[in-house]
């Protein structure tokens, strides 16, 4: 029996080979496609970083029209998915909802039974789209509110906002989304885009494949985690609490803090860098930086007590909180951030396939064991 737990929960392991991202775990480097992420969050916006992700460059400025164009064409659901979304309980959660409403979309796809790489990619733009509008949707249905259309002339993070809102968004707000949903549209191989691989690696779809890494981006070791720490926001602006003292009670009782921590950085999460930026300019500007300051003294606490670092999700909580969007919907705007990256892998994966089928290292019972009649035992 192993007492060695080191790689457990493959740790350490390289289970591939990817053009996609790079990461220095160490330096608190992230690149896509070699291009370092700082760069990208400064000068490019979702559409590009997306075409860089899928295509492997980044993109002339008539590619890069012809693929705004298409991505925003592909900004339709079928019927049968609105009246989907009507008619789901009223308590179900945005993110149970957008997993369902992706696993339903293959079979309103015109594509369905074809995998190859050109469907792929064609599925990709489909699944961009509508997973941004579904998201949308479903936020005005569940309040009784009546669905925006899409504006096809509009970028793609506007266009949610616009469709969430019903308003015209500011060009600060858009900005914002933006640049949250460039830092988190790629990721290496994080649960929930190893999870697509794996699905995509049995040569299953890729709607099967997306279903399957929403539903692992929903726990809350993983995508949950922004939606956790603006919990643990609220809980101690209702108690009146001194956000340090209540974490560190938090601490006492072995209990994890949400949006610290991460298997890979050791040292700061260079998507923290940027949004705990425009979680304090939003703040001022909003006149709301209640959240910032709250947040960056529960961070240098437990910096220094922890010496852990806040990942992506922490400071993504309050710049969320303060562009008015709600709590349950944080975890799906990373979805539609991460279909980038989910998609660009599943279409590297098959691509070049091979079958993803790792071994466990046996500690049960040692072999043989007598089997034991019933009458027996
Ligand atoms: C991200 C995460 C799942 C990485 O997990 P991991 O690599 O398996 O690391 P572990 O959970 O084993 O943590 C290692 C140690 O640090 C501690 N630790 C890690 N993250 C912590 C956190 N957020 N708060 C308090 N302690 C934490 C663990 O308790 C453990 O301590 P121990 O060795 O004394 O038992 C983990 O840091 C975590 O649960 N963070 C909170 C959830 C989160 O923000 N997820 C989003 C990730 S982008």
């Amino acid at each position: 029996m192993s007492t060695d737990d080191s790689g457990k929960g493959l740790k350490g392991t390289v289970a591939g080979t990817s053009s996609i991202c790079w990461i220095d775990g160490a330096a608190g480097v992230l690149a896509y496609r070699g291009i370092d992420i700082h760069e990208l969050a400064e000068h490019s916006n979702f559409e590009e970083t997306t075409y860089l992700l899928w295509f492997g460059v980044l993109p002339t400025a008539s590619q890069l029209a012809d693929f705004s164009k298409e991505l925003a064409f592909a900004r339709a659901l079928n019927w049968r998915i609105y009246e989907f979304l009507r008619n789901v309980p009223t308590d179900a959660t945005p993110m149970e909802v957008l997993r369902t409403a992706v696993s339903l979309l293959s079979l309103y796809d015109p594509d369905e039974k074809d995998s190859s790489h050109d469907a792929n990619v064609r599925k990709s733009y489909r699944l961009t789209s509508q997973i941004a509008m579904i998201v949308a949707i479903f936020d005005r249905i569940r309040k009784g509110k009546t669905i925006v259309d899409p504006d096809r002339g509009l970028s793609h993070s506007a266009n949610f906002l616009r469709m969430l809102t019903g308003t015209k968004p500011s060009e600060t707000a858009v900005r914002a989304l933006d640049v949250a949903l460039i830092l988190q549209a790629d990721h290496e191989l994080n649960a929930s885009t190893f999870a697509a691989r794996v699905i995509a690696s049995t040569l299953s779809d890729m709607h099967s494949a997306i279903t399957g890494a929403i539903a692992a981006l929903k726990g809350p070791l993983h995508g949950g985690a922004n939606a956790e720490t603006m919990k643990l926001l609220f809980a101690i602006d209702e108690a009146g609490a001194d956000p340090v003292e209540y974490v560190r009670e938090m601490l006492a009782q072995k209990k994890k803090i949400s949006g610290f921590g991460h298997r890979v950085y050791i040292t700061e999460d260079p998507r923290a860098t940027h949004l705990r930026k425009m979680s304090e300019d939003l703040g001022r500007s909003a006149g709301q930086s209640k959240w910032f300051d709250m947040s960056r003294k529960i961070e240098l606490f437990v910096n220094q007590e922890k010496k852990l670092n806040a990942n992506v999700d922490f400071y993504s909580a309050s710049t969320y909180t303060t562009l008015g969007v709600e709590i349950d919907l944080f975890t799906p705007i990373f979805a539609m951030s991460r279909i980038a990256g989910w998609t660009a892998h599943v279409i590297e994966q098959l691509d070049d396939n091979r079958l993803i089928r790792p071994r466990a290292e046996y500690i049960g019972p040692p072999y043989p064991e007598p089997y034991i009649p019933i009458a027996e035992r």
